[in-house]
């Protein structure tokens, strides 16, 4: 990563995190409920599930698409992640810059996890299914 696209990263990431201040540190979560995990879904899956409520969902909203910080959602109608290409390319996004607020805050095994139950929720990948560590060429659609 060039110096000058750390600069943006961390200019965005300050406005992001004084964004989150202003709701008063209680936003995005408590507007909508969590949802019932995928039927059939796999232990990975499930992971993924409760990992993205504790460490997704202030930002991006319980539902992956209701939320105040990033408004657009992250998978399902109007997302903009088939940008990434394949599970591995959206990987290497979240390995870098997710969570926003800590992207270290999770280990890559955890990010797997999130990033197969985010694809679950795309419809790009059985709930059973399980991804290898840091994703594999699954198509992002
Ligand atoms: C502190 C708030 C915050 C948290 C927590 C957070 N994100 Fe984000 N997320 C953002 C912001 C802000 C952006 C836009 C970043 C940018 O444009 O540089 C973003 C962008 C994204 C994108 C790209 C979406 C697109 O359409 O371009 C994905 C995917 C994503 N986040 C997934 C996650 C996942 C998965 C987690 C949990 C592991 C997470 N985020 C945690 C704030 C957050």
């Amino acid at each position: 990563m060039g110096r000058l696209l750390q600069g943006v990263r961390a200019g965005r990431r300050a406005a992001a995190l004084a964004l989150l201040a202003a709701a008063g540190a209680a936003p995005a979560v408590a507007q909508q409920a969590a949802p019932a995990p995928p039927a059939q879904a796999g232990a990975q899956v499930l992971t993924g599930a409760r990992l993205f409520q504790e460490h997704c969902a202030l930002c991006h909203g319980a539902t992956g698409r209701d939320a105040s910080v990033f408004p657009r959602p992250i998978w399902g109608p109007g997302h903009d992640i088939a940008k990434f290409g394949t599970a591995r390319g959206l990987f290497e996004y979240l390995q870098m810059l997710m969570p926003f607020d800590n992207p270290a805050k999770i280990d890559d095994a955890q990010k797997t996890a999130v990033l197969a139950y985010m694809l679950v929720r795309n419809g790009n990948l059985a709930p059973a299914a399980q991804l290898p560590p840091g994703g594999d060429a699954t198509p992002i659609r």
